[in-house]
């Protein structure tokens, strides 16, 4: 099914929102059939939200605190998005938002997944001394990163790795995993089914892998 419209996203950020960045590129360049109606943030200082002022995006502080998540649902239901994509957004968000979102939500976490839930995964890679490390877009469901993953970004780990060259080439590849999630999302090819992501009418067994090109 192809939409009449673009595609109208929600984009979660609570930090320097360089996925957003990529995100409104690839909107602005007509690379995706979807446009940012909004950008929330948990975080007044988050330099994400310049980001989308400068793209003349709309933006709104909401669910910063404990218990202000009805506020950030409040805010989501009025802005009645499409999709609502996670972009580096720190909080864990409840079963009720979650639930009402299923299917229409995408996460992107830096680590292959199912390896690595949670934080610090570069450092956590290095110390499990993984050959592979990367990103995953990935549905989100009611447990914690672990909804069904679409595709991935992957690069091999090598000796000369710090937690800090890992974080630099795990988000250059986010930047192009998570437009090309969102631009199947938006045509209409990628979907969520009985808790299993199809691309094109296929069921997605295993995400889409890209490999990192060597520089
Ligand atoms: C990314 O690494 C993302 O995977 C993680 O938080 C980081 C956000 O980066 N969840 P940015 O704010 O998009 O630059």
């Amino acid at each position: 099914m192809t939409r009449a419209r673009p595609a109208r996203v929600a984009v979660l950020i609570s930090g320097e929102g360089t996925n957003l960045q990529a995100l409104i590129d690839a909107a602005a360049e007509g690379r995706i059939d979807a446009r940012i109606d909004a950008v929330l943030s948990d975080r007044p200082a988050a330099p994400g939200l310049e980001r989308a002022r400068r793209a003349g995006i709309e933006t709104r502080v909401t669910g910063g605190g404990k218990g202000r998540e009805p506020e950030l649902a409040a805010a989501l239901q009025e802005i009645e998005p499409d999709l609502v994509v996670l972009a580096g957004f720190m909080r864990v968000l409840g079963p009720d938002l979650v639930r009402r979102h299923a299917g229409r939500m995408l996460n992107i976490h830096p680590s292959l997944l199912p390896r690595h839930r949670g934080l610090n995964t570069h450092q956590r890679v290095l110390e499990s001394g993984d050959t592979h490390h990367g990103a995953t877009v990935h549905f989100v469901t009611e447990q914690l990163d672990a909804g069904p993953r679409i595709i991935q970004y992957r690069i091999a780990v090598s000796r000369e790795d710090t937690p800090e060259s890992l974080a630099r080439r795990v988000h250059r590849g986010e930047h192009i995993i998570l437009p090309q999630a969102v631009g199947w999302f938006a045509d209409g090819r990628l979907r969520l089914e009985a808790g299993m992501c199809s691309l094109d009418g296929v069921r997605l067994e295993e995400p889409i892998v890209i490999e990192e090109e060597a520089s």
